[in-house]
């Protein structure tokens, strides 16, 4: 198994393992290590079927079924994602950086996507990592840092994510979701990670809209600021081929996929594994579960 970082040593790649074929442990541990340490790792021309996938993304704990799919009745792990002329990616512009789920009470710890097809222009993925973004925020404002440490903020899926569920969906479906996940969750701003206890800014775009205790003006120009930081963070950009696999850890990073490449088909199949709640920097408590 050959692994390069990036020069960051946020992302690498990793070849001279096939995915497909059984797995060692030894391999499986250094797989596992190997995210611990880079957050996001792909695997080129890979070519994995979606059981293959699902043995893969297995190594990181219980299949889970996104709990958006799961309120509706849904029961398969696998989730496509599906874009051609007759599906366009239902917000115009590009996505914002999100964790997946994090309106949830709980979040999955790692996420894995193998591309079927890819566009021949555009469609790359972006990752950002949390703990570099932290690092920036410290090094500019230690006194903000240590006063976000308290602070916990509200995640909810907001009017973008309805309105992407209701392209896919619905209006009826969209609005069972909303009510459902339209109260969100919160979390704390700045959490450790449940696996290595490396401390990292846990807000997003996507998804954060006020931190709890702040007035509404004053938490805008924070949140603002805070995502700053993940612009400015170590990213890996991986552009797809056929074939390929990236896991990602879904606690340490915010992923993004610009809406660039036209009416092409792309589609690719996600699973994750693993689920737990944020947990407070410097605390054993995690939030109560908002119902
Ligand atoms: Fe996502």
């Amino acid at each position: 198994m050959n692994l390069t970082p990036t020069s960051t040593g946020f992302g690498a790649t990793v070849t001279g393992v096939d995915l497909g074929s059984a797995i060692s442990d030894l391999d499986a541990g250094q797989i596992r290590e190997a995210l611990d340490r880079h957050g996001v790792l792909a695997f080129p021309a890979q070519d994995l079927d979606d059981d293959a996938l699902a043995t893969f993304a297995n190594l990181w704990g219980e299949l889970q079924v996104h709990p958006v799919a799961a309120s509706l009745g849904g029961t398969d792990p696998i989730a496509v994602v599906f874009n051609d002329a007759d599906h366009p990616p239902a917000t115009g512009g590009d996505s914002l950086f999100h964790t997946d789920y994090s309106f949830h009470y709980q979040i999955p710890d790692v996420a894995v996507l193998r591309s079927v097809t890819a566009p021949p222009v555009g469609g790359a993925t972006t990752w950002a990592d949390a703990t570099s973004a932290l690092r920036r925020l410290m090094a500019t404002d230690g006194e903000l840092a240590e006063r976000l440490r308290k602070l916990y903020a509200l995640h909810d899926p907001g009017p973008r994510f309805r309105h992407e569920m209701e392209v896919r969906m619905g209006s009826e479906m969209a609005d069972r979701v909303v009510q459902q996940f339209g109260d969100g969750s919160l979390h704390p701003v700045i959490a450790a990670h449940p696996r290595t206890g490396t401390e990292l800014l846990f807000v997003n775009a996507g998804f954060t809209r006020w931190i709890d205790g702040l007035s509404d003006d004053e938490s805008d120009d924070l949140l603002q600021r805070l995502f700053g930081f993940f612009d400015e963070a170590n990213q890996f950009e991986h552009r797809w081929a056929a074939g390929d696999v990236v896991v990602w850890d879904e606690h340490r990073t915010v992923h993004r996929g610009p809406n660039d490449f036209g009416t092409s088909r792309r589609e690719l199949h996600r699973c994750t594994a693993g689920t737990s709640a944020p947990i407070h920097a410097g605390s054993s408590t995690t939030p109560q579960r908002k119902e």
